[in-house]
């Protein structure tokens, strides 16, 4: 099977009180960790790239092409949309051009004004190729921004003024951060995302910045109609941490060690293990 379109899989999220994970991806082997964990677990996937992470790749053509050779060649049978994640306008464009399934354009750091016309343009581009679209509305934090305790909040009237253009899926700040959240975090704003919510009606959300948050708070967010969860970071810091053992155990001086198929496999079972945890913990295996 191809890549799909991401609309009825995060719909039948919504309507099963799961969560589709959206991974980010860096390369071939994260791509084929992440396919192979979502087969053995039967879960419906999003495989997302940054635009500078598809750009590492080789561009989005490579990407799109890498990851339908990897679903026919490892007879994938899960839906998988290939999904950009945090577009700008002209990056969405491109994506939708070259056979993405789905494209976030993100217009938060635009006036609400600017964000409304763009989103408006990229939505109808995409929605005439059967493309789907995530859009943004008030930013998301990130510890790279400074030290952040607590992430931004989306105004719900400017939510819902996204949503009505007829978005697939809407991410919004709800004090979630990219990156590792820090030790004094304030959690989840469960007010927001209800309010918000009421807001934009029946449409799905999206988490971003789903690492590391306690999956007590992810369930509740699931259970407030937060359908989709982004997770770059933590497979990043599984991979990281399995490398680092390796070298430090001396591993890639014993025999052919330093063959980087021997050197990268601690990492990738490590993604393959942590992916296949989040799968469990969102609830979504099983329901490919
Ligand atoms: P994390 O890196 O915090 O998991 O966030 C991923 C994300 O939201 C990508 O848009």
């Amino acid at each position: 099977m191809a890549i799909v379109s991401a609309t009825e899989m995060v719909n039948k999220a919504l309507e099963g009180h799961y969560a589709i994970p959206a991974f980010n991806t860096n390369n071939l082997e994260w791509t084929k960790c992440i396919l192979t964990a979502v087969e053995e677990t039967k879960t419906p996937v999003m495989i997302q790239t940054s635009e500078g992470a598809a750009k590492y790749m080789g561009g989005y053509k490579l990407v799109v092409d890498m990851v339908n050779d990897l679903i026919d060649s490892m007879g994938i049978t899960v839906p998988v949309a290939l999904h950009l994640d945090h577009g700008t306008f002209e990056g969405a464009k491109k994506c939708i051009e070259v056979g993405y399934s789905s494209v976030m354009f993100d217009g938060s750091h635009f006036g609400i004004e600017e964000n409304i016309e763009k989103s408006k343009e990229i939505i109808a581009l995409a929605h005439s190729k059967g493309v789907s679209v995530e859009c943004e509305v008030g930013g998301i934090g990130g510890v790279e921004d400074g030290v952040a305790s607590a992430g931004e909040l989306a105004d719900p009237a400017e939510c819902k003024l996204i949503a009505d253009l007829g978005v697939d899926f809407l991410a919004a700040g709800i004090g979630n951060i990219h990156g590792k959240y820090p030790a004094d975090w304030a959690g989840l704003n469960f007010d927001r995302l209800a309010e918000i919510k009421a807001a934009i009606g029946g449409k799905p959300m999206v988490l971003h910045g789903g690492s590391g948050i306690p999956f007590e708070q992810t369930k509740k967010a699931v259970g407030l109609g937060v359908s989709k969860i982004n997770i770059n970071t933590e497979l990043q810091l599984v991979f990281a941490a399995a490398t680092r053992k390796y070298i430090e155990d001396g591993k890639d001086l014993e025999g052919k060690g330093y063959d980087p198929r021997k050197l990268l496999k601690p990492g990738s079972d490590a993604i393959i293990a942590k992916a296949k945890e989040l799968c469990e913990a969102f609830e979504a295996a099983g329901k490919a």
